[in-house]
């Protein structure tokens, strides 16, 4: 059984900040952000606004161009880091969009995630009994960034993307290749980890201390941005390369790089490694940064609904991120 994409859709939170309101709040310049990151501005959740929220608006658009029923979806993985529960918000979702015949759960990879929930998805589909997946990116990192700290808060915004995985016969199989990844050496250049922070003893009924709870939270995010902008340059193409090799293609038969969406200079040093030209990359994290999960469907997402991805089109999309984790699959639009 193959499996192909039929639907895609995304959603941004309202309020819009630029690399100048950034400025008011750290020590930072429009110059400096977009110089070294190709970033000006991003979306964050406010108000009443929620990631589930994005979540349905982004799997709605997806259902829509799919023509399929949210009765049709048997199951919906939701790919985030920044859930709105933290037991997930998958199954929360699956009810609001009404798609009462399916099961969800959720899956964290970091940016990476998006990437695994379609891999994810592909094997269900190949296994049998899955018609139609639905498979949504969303993260709110503005919940963990620190904003006082300038070498991480420019970078980030929120989102969510949204695709339909739906099955169909091996011969249009539109999944020709993946590659993923972890090493969790390279954890300590990037994490958000847990505090265990200790509290007052609980007590047994005679009044005597039973044993201190612990109370956990997580901290803000840490990076060591240079390394993992090498991680990214180092790792990214070879994955790409593997993908292919599985899918019995070369770079000449891409016609559309889309990676995730970190930094622009890593997006053009990774295409450069592979020697894919500038006008089959796929850019927009200059309106959004960095969104995580979201990322790689929100710019799929943009790209198809203006007409530049094309049906039959090949895609070598990378997601890459926390973990770390990284991974890579060619799929046929
Ligand atoms: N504005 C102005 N100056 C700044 C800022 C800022 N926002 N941030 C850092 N600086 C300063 C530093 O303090 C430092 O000053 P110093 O020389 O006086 O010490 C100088 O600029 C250089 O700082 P570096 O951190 O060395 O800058 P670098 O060239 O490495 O760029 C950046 C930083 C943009 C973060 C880059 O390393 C990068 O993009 N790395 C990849 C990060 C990334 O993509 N992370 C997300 C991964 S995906 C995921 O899973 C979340």
């Amino acid at each position: 059984m193959g499996s192909k994409l039929v639907g895609c859709g995304s959603a941004v939170p309202k309020l819009m900040v630029s690399n100048d309101d950034l400025a008011k709040i750290v020590d930072t310049s429009d110059e400096w952000i977009s110089v070294r990151t190709g970033i000006r501005n991003r979306r964050v959740l406010t108000g009443d606004e929620t990631l589930s929220g994005l979540a349905m608006e982004a799997a709605k658009g997806a259902l829509h161009m799919a023509q399929v029923d949210p009765d049709d979806v048997d199951l919906l993985i939701m790919c985030t880091s920044t859930p709105d529960d933290r037991f997930g918000c998958g199954a929360r979702v699956q009810r609001d969009l009404g798609c009462k015949n399916a099961w969800a759960f959720d899956t964290t990879a970091a940016c990476s995630g998006f990437v695994v929930g379609l891999i994810t998805a592909t094997r269900f589909i190949k296994g049998g009994g899955f018609q139609n997946i639905l498979v949504i990116g969303a993260d709110a990192l503005s919940r963990c960034v620190d904003w006082t700290d300038r070498g991480t808060c420019i970078l980030f915004g929120d989102a969510a993307g949204a695709v339909l995985v739906q099955a169909c016969n091996g011969d249009e199989d539109g999944f020709l290749g993946f590659d993923v990844n972890s090493d969790g050496n390279g954890q300590k250049h990037l994490n958000a980890v847990a505090k265990e922070d200790g509290a007052d003893a609980l007590l047994n009924s005679n009044g005597a201390p039973l044993f201190p709870p612990k109370k956990s939270s997580f901290s803000f995010i840490q990076m060591n941005g240079k390394e993992v902008f090498r991680f990214a340059v180092r790792c990214v193409p070879q994955s790409i390369e593997s993908a292919l090799e599985e899918a019995g293609l070369s770079t000449s038969s891409i016609d559309w790089l889309l990676l995730h969406q970190a930094n622009q200079r890593i997006i053009d040093a990774v295409a450069s490694r592979l020697q894919i030209p500038g006008e089959k990359v796929i850019s927009n994290l200059a309106n959004y940064g960095n969104t995580s999960a979201a990322s790689i469907p929100l710019a799929l997402d943009e790209a198809v609904r203006s007409g530049k991805v094309k049906a039959g089109d090949t895609i070598a999309a990378a997601g890459f991120g926390a973990g770390l984790t990284w991974g890579s699959v060619i799929m046929r639009w």
